[in-house]
């Protein structure tokens, strides 16, 4: 007896081990412990002993009995386990692994420039600041030092708005200058920010749609100079266009914002009809600068003596056409997908310093 019963204790063990998934694993334990199996039947066979043996044979079943039954839950749990992590295997998700290049989706070269020269402008301390496109007289032209009647207003080819009942009109923007009142106005200097965003003007040919797109800059401090307007933008523009001898022209020029005014040329030369960023015998204006107007700083608050400041401004359409090769700027607003496919931008390869602008 004894001996038939520690070699069913070892069968029994030994069938549990053997169980390969919870489906043996419940075979093997109705075979030991159900209903007909075989401890349960040697334990109903425990009556037909004499009082003495039954309760030593009684004693000896329950252990092996107790040893199956923990052998069992062990076995269970372990095979539980073992499927868990067979789960999370077979679903890995490797999160490193480079994202898969949209099929069709593309980014337009607009979100794409402002994109870029956002990178540029945050990299040397910038942050970008926002205002409506809908603007009153004040913060689009008075405050910029440019009064009603100043013949600067007749160039600016406005979009106006129904008089309102004071019989005051709000107009669309004509430029992002405006930004910069309202900068100066809501938070204390210094201030570094760039403001992209639309503008329109009443005006529509082959080099000109009524609502484009400009990028603003405005930097306010004590003690600031032409010397720091120069050093930003030259870092700026052989940044963007990704020529690091690009050379530059500060040209004297007149803005009633700014005094003294400059537009700035880049280098680049033209042959064969065709137009090359770059060292070369030819200029190309790309933007608009100069130091903040003292009487621009004064309608904003801000005490002339202690502020100053300098601004600039640029087309993106022209940036981002002079970059790329675009030729014609109507096809900026065509929403041609064809053009979109050809000129747009994978959407994952955001614009950054460190991994470059245009990928
Ligand atoms: N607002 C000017 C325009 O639309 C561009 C400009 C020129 C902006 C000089 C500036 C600046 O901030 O300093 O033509």
């Amino acid at each position: 007896m004894t001996d038939s019963l520690d070699q069913l204790e070892a069968e029994l063990l030994a069938a549990v081990a053997d169980a390969g998934d919870l489906d043996a694993l419940e075979r093997t334990r109705v075979a030991a412990l159900g209903k007909k199996g075989a401890i349960t039947a040697r334990l109903k066979a425990l009556g037909e002993l004499a009082p003495d043996a039954r309760k030593a044979a009684g004693q000896a079943l329950n252990a092996v009995k107790t040893k199956v039954a923990d052998a069992i839950e062990a076995r269970k749990a372990a095979l539980a386990d073992a499927a868990l992590a067979a789960g999370l295997e077979a679903e890995r998700v490797d999160v490193t692994l480079p994202p898969r290049p949209e099929a069709e989706g593309r980014v337009h070269p607009i979100s794409q420039t402002i994109d870029e020269l956002t990178a540029v402008f945050a990299d040397m301390g910038f942050t970008v600041a926002e205002a409506g496109d809908i603007e009153d007289d004040f913060h689009n032209f008075t405050a910029l030092n440019i009064p009603p009647e100043h013949p600067a207003r007749q160039m600016h080819d406005t979009f106006y708005l129904a008089p309102r009942a004071d019989g005051s009109r709000m107009l669309l923007r004509t430029h992002t200058s405006p930004v910069q009142i309202r900068t100066m106005q809501g938070r204390t200097p210094p201030l570094r920010i760039i403001a992209p965003g639309r503008t329109y003007r009443c005006d529509s040919d082959m080099t000109h749609t009524p609502m484009f797109h400009q990028v603003e800059g405005l930097v306010i401090d004590r003690n600031i100079h032409m010397g720091h307007l120069k050093g930003c933008l030259i870092e700026f523009c052989r940044a963007y266009f990704e020529i690091d001898d690009l050379p530059l022209r500060f040209r004297p020029s007149f803005f009633p914002f700014t005094e003294p005014s400059a537009e700035v040329d880049i280098g680049c030369s033209r042959a064969d009809g065709g137009l090359k960023i770059g060292a070369g015998d030819d200029w190309l204006e790309i933007l608009g600068s100069g130091m903040v107007h003292p009487r621009v700083l004064a309608h904003c608050g801000l005490d002339p003596d202690e502020w100053q400041g300098f601004a600039f401004g640029m087309g993106i359409e022209r940036i981002a056409m002079l970059k790329y090769g675009i030729p014609d700027l109507r096809t900026f607003f065509d929403s041609d997908l064809r053009w979109l496919r050809h000129y747009g931008f994978l959407p994952l390869d955001l614009p950054s310093m460190a991994e470059g602008l245009a990928r």
